[in-house]
């Protein structure tokens, strides 16, 4: 254990399962003093509060509505807060077939991932402190073109996008914006948002052995630490990237 991230405040959207769960756990093993995860489910964030002890502030907010995304603002403001580090991560994934997505499907994927993430950034805006670090989730999806998985893709890309933008947009605060961007991790989002069953979960891990150059699927523990070097002061002039965390899979 090292104290990183010792008296620091961390927003971290999606907190409560898979990557953004694994982030809020190591930024508060790690010192922070203060981590507000997000998500909609009250009984998934209670699970997680309850695993990640009295640092964790569990606030039921859906990224795409922008009177949740105020109200965590405020707060965060009402206690007094700053903040150092700020994680959009909160997305979906949601498999369609091109030619058979409906309306209503596109914009859940882009709702959430594309809009959340520009409204939760822009609404906390104010609250982080110059200097801090922004994270943004995106995806190797950001630049590939996996089937069935075209809306997703293409809101990683603007994802990935806006991190460019915003390194770029907020160099007056020295706020450092980069994307991270996971390959295939087991997290929740493959049975709650992919919707694969036990087989399928397994026929990914064993495609993942066989195709994945260090030949398995990654543990959100395996993501959360790359993201939080993004945050830390080990990454003070890394800023606007795409860090890659995939096994090496899309370098093949
Ligand atoms: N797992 C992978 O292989 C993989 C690969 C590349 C990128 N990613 C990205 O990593 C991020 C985290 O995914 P994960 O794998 O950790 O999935 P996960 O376990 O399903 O976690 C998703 C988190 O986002 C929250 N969330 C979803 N929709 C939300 C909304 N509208 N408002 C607020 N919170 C919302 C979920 O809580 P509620 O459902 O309760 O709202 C949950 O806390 C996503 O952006 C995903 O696209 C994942």
């Amino acid at each position: 254990m090292n104290d990183k991230f010792a008296n620091k405040v961390a927003v971290v959207t999606g907190g409560s399962t898979g990557i953004g769960f694994s982030i809020a756990e190591a930024l508060i093993t790690q010192g922070a003093k203060r981590v507000y995860i997000t998500g909609r489910s009250e009984t998934s964030l209670t699970r997680a509060v309850t695993a990640l002890g009295s640092a964790a502030i569990a606030v039921v907010s859906d990224v795409v509505n922008l009177r949740d995304i105020q109200q965590l603002r405020e707060l965060i403001e009402n206690n007094d807060d700053q903040l150092d580090v700020v994680f959009a991560n909160a997305g979906i994934c949601e498999k369609r077939v091109f030619g058979e997505t409906t309306e209503q499907d596109f914009d859940r994927t882009f709702d959430i991932n594309v809009k959340g993430v520009f409204f939760t950034v822009q609404t906390l805006l104010p609250l982080i402190k110059d200097g801090a670090s922004v994270i943004l989730t995106s995806s190797i999806c950001s630049s590939n073109g996996m089937l069935e998985l075209g809306a997703y893709n293409a809101s990683k890309a603007a994802v990935r996008s806006f991190a460019r933008t915003w390194a770029n947009e907020l160099r007056g605060r020295k706020i450092r914006v980069n994307a991270l961007s996971p390959g295939f991790t087991r997290t929740p989002l493959m049975e709650n948002s992919l919707k694969l069953n036990q087989q399928q979960i397994d026929e990914l891990a064993d495609w993942a052995a066989q195709t994945v150059p260090l030949g398995y699927m990654a543990q959100p523990e395996e993501i959360a630490s790359a993201a939080l070097f993004l945050a830390s002061d080990d990454a003070k002039y890394v800023n606007g990237i795409e860090l890659t965390v995939d096994g090496g899979i899309s370098q093949i």
